[in-house]
């Protein structure tokens, strides 16, 4: 295997971490270690690894019919269903159709083509191009990892693609002015959104898509009035919203959607991971009754709409998710996480205390940890200390599984977590931050210039 999102000498110079079986918020490697998933697979299995209901619907619906696709007017019932659950399940704005796909990445890239098709739909065709955010996680498929606003993502690749333009990184911590306050950082941003709208011509902007809180990029959480003042600026020009709830959606924020917790009114969303919980794969777009007529008026008038995937509302993957969202339902999902997530975020962001931790921050069941060596200047520690790497192997011999991305750590457990389990996560990321901060005083000794 070529494995994603790993260095070539991981692949050839280690071992694999061989996952074998999980249990609740628990797995176990191929040695026997058993381990809290701190990260929930990939942000994903929010009812955790056992959940015996989602099993059994798939196999009632394996021995049903086990695939049917969705081509040409032809489909099968537990699509249908799905559609019209979750049409009803998002609260924001009133969404009229849904379109399935595998993944969070080919939601994603479905929305670059829907917008292009409605623009075209509607004699703009010079309207096409995409803003989206520096550090923002959209997938890594051609056009995603493009709207991405990750280098690594991009590098290698001859990417990003030219219609593509990212405007800044909501993080207040990182990247405010001295004295500037969450509000004033929200609105030169917007302001400097809308300059580059001007700047590029406001009838070439086509969309702008952005996560409710940034996930991968190293969970950002969007400062004080961020979405407040976006929002009209996009109105103002015309240009389409997305929503990427791929992580947000089904609870994490402890609101059903992102877009509740932050008053957004999008008009296409992107789901997909905790759609069914991650037991199958898939991915949907929510679109608004206007884009759809449009969409399907271009359609009649070029005698096709030509896009679509072999497995676009693959049965299987529509009655698993149609049992998550009973579940979400039936036990309160949005409730479980404001229960648990109160002591999950006081936990873990009583570590900023430590003189290594530059900011921990977080909502919901979700937060990221980042060093620095300088708490004032935010500067980070040299790379090759890998001071991120040391502490999430520290979490993982105590038995958490946390995401290391450089000097930040990402926890987004199984939404079904207990109070226990998280006292446990937190007591964990404690130890290891106090071996951390011997590992780095040792590192220090020896360079006398890296202050912390
Ligand atoms: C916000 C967001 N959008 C899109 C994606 C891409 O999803 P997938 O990996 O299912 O293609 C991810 C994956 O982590 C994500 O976090």
């Amino acid at each position: 295997m070529l494995a994603p999102f790993t260095t070539g000498w991981q692949q050839t110079e280690t071992e694999p971490l061989i996952i074998q079986k999980g249990e609740g918020v628990y797995v176990w490697d191929s040695k026997g270690n058993k381990y809290i998933d701190a990260l929930a697979g990939l942000w994903c299995t929010a009812l955790g690894f056992s959940e015996k209901r989602l099993v059994e619907a798939a196999e009632k619906q394996l021995n049903i019919l086990p695939f049917y696709h969705s081509f040409w007017n032809r489909t099968s019932q537990p699509t249908l269903d799905l559609a019209a659950a979750l049409i009803d399940l998002f609260k924001p704005v009133k969404m009229g159709r849904v379109f399935f796909c595998n993944s969070g990445s080919e939601a994603n890239d479905t929305q670059v083509k829907l917008v292009w098709y409605y623009n075209n739909a509607i004699g703009r065709p010079n309207k096409k191009k995409f803003i989206a955010r520096q550090k923002a996680y959209h997938g890594s498929t051609l056009v995603t990892a493009s709207l991405s606003g990750l280098t690594s993502l991009q590098k290698g690749f001859d990417l990003p693609v030219s219609f593509v333009l990212h405007t800044d990184c909501p993080h207040y911590w990182r990247y405010h002015l001295p004295g500037e306050s969450e509000e004033e950082f929200s609105t030169r941003l917007a302001e400097n959104l809308e300059k580059l709208i001007i700047k590029e011509g406001p009838e070439t902007i086509a969309a702008f898509i952005g996560e409710p809180v940034m996930g991968a990029g190293g969970v950002m959480p969007p400062p004080a009035t961020y979405w407040d003042k976006i929002q009209p600026i996009l109105k103002k020009y015309d240009i389409l919203l997305i929503a990427d709830e791929v992580v947000c959606a089904f609870g994490r924020l402890g609101t059903m959607f992102g877009c509740e917790k932050y008053n957004i009114k999008p008009d296409l969303v992107s789901i997909a991971k905790a759609l069914s919980s991650a037991y199958m794969p898939i991915g949907a777009v929510l679109m608004s009754q206007q884009i759809f007529d449009k969409v399907a008026n271009k359609s009649n008038e070029l005698g096709g709409f030509g896009h679509g995937f072999t497995y676009s509302g693959h049965p299987v993957a529509c009655a698993v998710a149609l049992e998550a969202l009973r579940i979400y339902k039936e036990r309160d999902i949005v409730a479980q996480v404001n229960r648990v997530a109160p002591a999950f975020q006081k936990g873990f962001k009583d570590l900023a205390k430590s003189p290594i931790v530059g900011e921990v921050r977080g909502v919901g069941l979700v937060l990221a940890i980042e060093f620095a060596a300088d708490k004032t200047t935010r500067e980070a520690f040299p790379t090759k200390w890998a001071v991120g790497t040391y502490f999430g192997g520290q979490c993982a011999a105590n038995g958490v599984l946390v995401r290391v991305s450089g000097d930040i750590i990402m926890i987004a457990p199984p939404l079904i977590i207990s109070a226990d389990e998280v006292h446990q996560m937190v007591k964990t990321a404690e130890l290891a931050l106090k071996e951390t901060e011997k590992y780095v005083s040792e590192k220090q000794a020896n360079n006398p210039n890296v202050h912390a």
